[in-house]
């Protein structure tokens, strides 16, 4: 019963002893109080809004995602980047050359293009030059083993694959695999991809331009951290046009705009 007194009287003393020595304000961690309601009117119960709007934009989130098929590799709207990857033996059913200049005269597998992104091309490269706009093609379909060559000649030149893989795909990581893109250039920077071309007369009008046609500029400046890869203004890729349209108008590469969306 004493050593119970005794050290009910210790714990208080040194409880008290440790606040005055510390004179520590608890901080104010309570949320401000809510205005009482006036009379008659009854208080809005917003404590589960949050819930609400987080799970309407998941599922609106997994309904664009599903309605857009970027997992489909037959589709044009198929996602490529260094998360979705292309299978190794994928090779686009319908490749065809689209009627458009190119900078080189060989016949070789760059200047293929999926049948509905040629077509569309050819349109976008006609529109262009109405307006006073050549254009060229450079490179369009790479098979699985050409992009594996052209990642390790990057490799080689910069000194890492770190390096490499910030303006070049890894094998099955490309989007030129899929005979959906084509990068493109003007005689106003000598026919070359340079990030040049980004301040041209031709560039001007395509990142203006290109949605009406289902292309999109697919690596754009600023958005480096989200594409994961430099500033490409020269690497065009057929999304359709109503999903170029969306992406033009909203301002976002393609992964931000199916997965960050607000
Ligand atoms: N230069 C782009 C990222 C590619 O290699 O597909
Ligand atoms: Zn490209």
């Amino acid at each position: 019963m004493g050593a119970r007194v005794l050290s009910l009287i210790l714990i208080t003393f040194f409880t008290t002893l440790a606040l005055g020595c510390t004179q520590i304000e608890p901080p104010n961690t309570q949320p401000a109080p809510t205005p009482a309601p006036e009379q008659g009117q009854t208080a809005p119960d917003l404590s589960d809004d949050t819930t609400y709007l987080e799970s309407f934009l998941v599922k609106r989130g997994a309904a664009v995602q599903e309605a857009l098929n970027y997992s489909d590799v037959a589709s044009v709207t198929v996602l490529v980047n260094k998360q979705n990857h292309l299978p190794s033996d994928y090779i686009p059913p319908d490749l065809v050359e689209p009627d458009i200049p190119f900078t080189f005269d060989e016949k070789a597998e760059k200047r293929l293009l999926r049948q509905e992104a040629s077509s569309h091309l050819e349109e976008l490269f006609t529109a262009a030059k109405e307006n006073g706009f050549i254009l060229y093609g450079v490179s369009g379909y790479r098979s699985y083993e050409t992009q594996k060559n052209l990642f390790q000649y990057f490799v080689r030149r910069d000194g890492s694959e770190e390096k490499a893989n910030q303006i070049s795909a890894r094998p099955g990581e490309s989007e030129h695999q899929s005979g959906l893109t084509m990068d493109v250039t003007s005689k106003s920077v000598n026919f070359g991809l340079v990030k040049s071309f980004g301040e041209t007369k031709e560039y001007a009008w395509l990142k203006d331009n290109a949605h009406l046609f289902g292309y999109i500029v697919r690596y754009p400046q600023g958005k480096e951290h989200i594409t994961e890869y430099t500033y490409e203004p020269w690497h065009l890729r057929y999304v359709g046009q109503e999903l170029a349209l969306n992406l033009y108008e909203s301002d976002m590469p393609y992964e931000e705009y199916l997965f960050f969306r607000i």
